[in-house]
C-alpha cells in the first residue's frame, strides 16, 4: 500500500541542544523534544564542548522516546531518519549522527543528512511555503550569512561575517554587561527600556558588499564600559543594550536592504537563534513595507529560532524528495559548506 504520510523522524545535536522530533510531510510537527543544556553551561560564559558531547548522549535517546510517543507514532510508521551532520562541535555532531545511523540500520530505515544552517532557513518553511528565489538572512550564534536561494536544495552565501557572528557579539557584550549566556533575548528585552545614545560604529555599512564585521563594535562596548569604570562613572545599561543592538540592527537591515536592491525577491527569510530579537524582527518589517513592497518578511516563529530538530526534519523532506540519502559512513563534518552548484 502507498504510504499516505510521510513521517521523518529528526535528530538535532550540533551545540548544546539536544532534539528530536517527528516532522509530517515536511510542514507539520507532531513532536519537538527539545533538552537544553543552558544551565550546564552559564557558569563558564559559553559552550563547554566535552560537556555539551556527554549531556548529548544522556539525552539523545529520552528523546527518541519522548519524540515517538508525543507524535503517537510507531517506528513501523516511519518514512525516514533524518540529523544533522554539520557545521557545528564535532563531539556534539557525532552524537546525533551516531545515534541516527544506529536507529536506520535497526530499523533498515533511509538515512538523510541535512546541513544544520539549512535546517535553520527551513524553520521559516512552517510558516508558509517557499517560492524561489528567495533570499535568507541567517544570524545564529556561529554564523551571520545572507543567503540566496535559486531552488529548494540551493544556497549561495552571498554575504558572511568577516570576525563575530552577531549571536556571538550579542554574548560576549552580555558578559561584559554581568548577563547570562546566552545574552541575546535578555540584552533585547533591556534594549526596549533604552535609547541608542552611544553612537557605536556601523562596520562597513556603506562598503559596496554583503560582508558583515562585529568585533569593531564588540570592542568599542568594552572600551565604552572599561573606560567609564576607571573614572567611575556608571553608563546605564538599557541605554548601553539599545546602543548595542541599534549598531547590529542597522547593519543588517542595510545589508539585507542592498541585496535586495541586487536580487528584488518575493520572500525574505529571517531565520537563527538571533533572529528571535524583536528589535531587528520589528526593522526587517517596517524596511521591506517602505521600501521594498514586493517582499515578504518570512520569520521564522519564534519557538523554533533557536536550535531544534523540527526545522531538521523540514529540511529533510526536500532532501528526501531528492533522494539524497547517506550511507552507513556518514560522519560528523563540523565545518560542513552549503551545497551550491554554481
Ligand atoms: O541558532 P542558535 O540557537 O545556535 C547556533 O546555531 O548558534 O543561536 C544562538 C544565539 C545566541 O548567541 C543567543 O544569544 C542568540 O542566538 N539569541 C538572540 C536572541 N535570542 C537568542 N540574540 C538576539 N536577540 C534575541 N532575542
Ligand atoms: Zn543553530
Amino acid at each position: 500500500m502507498a504510504q499516505e504520510r510521510e513521517l521523518i523522524l529528526a535528530f538535532e545535536t550540533s551545540c548544546d541542544e539536544t532534539s528530536v522530533a517527528v516532522v509530517e510531510n515536511g510542514n507539520r510537527i507532531l513532536s519537538n523534544f527539545v533538552a537544553t543544556q543552558i544551565k550546564s553551561h552559564q557558569r563558564f560564559g559559553g559552550v563547554v564542548p566535552e560537556v555539551a558531547s556527554r549531556h548529548h548522549i544522556e539525552e539523545i535517546t529520552i528523546g527518541i522516546h519522548k519524540a515517538l510517543t508525543e507524535a503517537d507514532v510507531t517506528v513501523a510508521d516511519l518514512t525516514a531518519v533524518a540529523v544533522t551532520y554539520g557545521p557545528g562541535l564535532v563531539g556534539s555532531l557525532l552524537i546525533g549522527v551516531t545515534a541516527a545511523k544506529t536507529f536506520a540500520f535497526a530499523h533498515q530505515l533511509p538515512l538523510i543528512p541535512v546541513n544544520h544552517m539549512a535546517g535553520h532557513i527551513y524553520a521559516a518553511h512552517y510558516v508558509e511555503p517557499f517560492s524561489f528565489p528567495l533570499l535568507a538572512l541567517l544570524v545564529s550564534g556561529g554564523h551571520t550569512q545572507i543567503v540566496l536561494m535559486t531552488a529548494a536544495d540551493q544556497f549561495e552565501i552571498i554575504g558572511d561575517t568577516r570576525d563575530d557572528a552577531a549571536g556571538e557579539a550579542f554574548d560576549k557584550v552580555g558578559r561584559v554587561l554581568g548577563i547570562n549566556y546566552p545574552a541575546g533575548k535578555e540584552i533585547d528585552r533591556l534594549a526596549h527600556e533604552g535609547h541608542d545614545v552611544y553612537d557605536f560604529p556601523r562596520a562597513m555599512i556603506h562598503e559596496a558588499n554583503y560582508d558583515f564585521s562585529f568585533s569593531g563594535l564588540k570592542s568599542a562596548f568594552i572600551n565604552k564600559v572599561h573606560n567609564a569604570e576607571q573614572r567611575q562613572e556608571t553608563l546605564n545599561r538599557a541605554d548601553l543594550a539599545a546602543s548595542f543592538q541599534a549598531s547590529v540592527v542597522d547593519v543588517l537591515v542595510a545589508k539585507v536592504s542592498a541585496a535586495l536592491e541586487k536580487y528584488p525577491v518575493q520572500q525574505l527569510v529571517l531565520a537563527g537563534g538571533v533572529a528571535a530579537n524583536h528589535g531587528l524582527r520589528d526593522a526587517l518589517k517596517e524596511t521591506l513595507a517602505t521600501r521594498y513592497p514586493q517582499t515578504r518578511l518570512v520569520a521564522a516563529p519564534l519557538p523554533l529560532c533557536g536550535d531544534n530538530a523540527a526545522m531538521i526534519g523540514a529540511a529533510a523532506h526536500v532532501e528526501l524528495a531528492d533522494k539524497h540519502f547517506a550511507k552507513m559512513d556518514l560522519n560528523a563534518d563540523p565545518s560542513l559548506e552549503f551545497a551550491w552548484q554554481a
